[in-house]
């Protein structure tokens, strides 16, 4: 928080929300554009705002397990462990409804996500204002965004946005469908399919970029609406690329911006090095994450628009093993925008 006075700025924020308006606050994951979510002309004016298709539904942000009881018509056992396990923190899930949830939240559908974040700023608006219905704060088309910049590139001033820095994880939240059996991640996100599994003692499905492509316009489709649509691809042409593809000695190619991971012995040449968390700077063209892809996972979308505002014609990602699940959420986004 920029503001001196956060507390009471908060809660001139809450009252906002509480007067149907809508407005872009950060969490651990990445900005959300928030209204009430038993408002349903400030909810109308999210999809207004972004862009958004009618049919594609929002999550609802919550302060409590009792909060989400206000919205799931009931809280499972398998629902209670998940949330007392994981929550606050990026677990969306996907429950029946209560009857009263408005229709433009969940866009028809039978079921609703919830999650609650784990930042104060949106856990002290809810306290204040009651359940947000929150998807990401860009329009739609654009890359999630992950610091207030990003909210001010998509909205201008069309809408307040609370001043929260850089969010911790840079991806959303992993979504699990607790309404099908087996239960099912339609997003993978920071907590992982083993870790759910773990918790809840039994195999839970993940849906493959693959198979989301395959299938998306059927049979998952109903199920998970969001992802029939086009995920966002920058302007750049985004590719994996092999380290020894690198145009040495000269590898700044015009016009590619390199994610690359492992170090060679003359890449201070041309990237530049310093200790700890690398930061943009105006020249740069390649990134070194040195296997550090929890970094890598922050960066991407910041990176990704980067490029656009640069006009980049290329993105080149040197490629990464999956054999570590904690990787999933980032090459999920990564194959996305290279259109895999
Ligand atoms: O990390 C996050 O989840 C961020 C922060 C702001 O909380 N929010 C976010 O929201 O990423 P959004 O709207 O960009 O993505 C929500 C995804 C969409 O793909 C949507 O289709 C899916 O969740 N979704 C929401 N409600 C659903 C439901 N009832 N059934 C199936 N999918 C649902
Ligand atoms: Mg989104």
């Amino acid at each position: 928080m920029i503001d001196t006075q956060p507390d009471i700025s908060l809660s001139r924020y809450a009252e906002v929300l509480r007067k149907g308006s809508v407005i872009a606050f950060p969490t651990e994951t990445v900005y959300g554009l928030g209204a009430d979510a038993w408002n349903a002309d400030a909810v109308a004016r999210i999809f207004e705002l972004k862009g958004r298709p009618p049919d594609n539904p929002l999550i609802v942000h919550v302060n409590s397990i009792d909060m989400a009881g206000t919205l799931a018509a009931e809280i499972s056992e398998d629902a209670r462990r998940l949330m007392e396990r994981f929550w606050p923190g990026p677990l969306a899930l996907i429950l029946p409804k209560r009857p009263e949830v408005l229709d433009i939240v969940t866009a028809g559908l039978p079921t609703v996500a919830i999650r609650m974040p784990d930042h104060p700023i949106p856990l002290r608006l809810i306290e204040e204002a009651g359940p947000i219905a929150a998807p990401s704060a860009n329009t739609s088309g654009r890359p999630s965004p992950t610091r207030t910049e990003h909210v001010r590139q998509d909205f201008g001033s069309e809408v307040p946005i609370i001043e929260g820095g850089s969010c911790q994880y840079g991806l959303e939240s992993t979504v699990l469908d607790l309404s099908i059996r087996p239960y099912t991640i339609l997003r993978p996100g920071h907590i992982t399919q083993s870790e759910l599994e773990q918790e809840l003692r039994q195999p839970v499905r993940l849906i493959s970029t693959h198979s989301v492509k395959l299938t998306g316009m059927s049979g998952d489709a109903p199920r998970s609406p969001g992802m029939k649509y086009t995920h966002y691809a920058p302007d750049a042409r985004v590719r994996w690329m092999q380290p020894d593809e690198l145009p040495w000695p000269d590898p700044t190619t015009h016009g590619t911006l390199y994610l690359m991971h492992r170090i060679r012995p003359d890449d201070t040449l041309h990237t530049e090095r310093r200790p700890g968390k690398s930061r943009q700077s105006e020249n740069r063209q390649i990134i070194q994450y040195r296997e550090n892809y929890s970094e890598m996972g922050r960066d991407l979308y910041d990176r990704f628009r980067m490029a656009d505002l640069k006009r980049f014609s290329e993105i080149a990602i040197e490629p990464f093993s999956d054999s570590d699940e904690a990787v999933e959420a980032l090459l999920n986004r990564i194959r996305k925008a290279i259109g895999d």
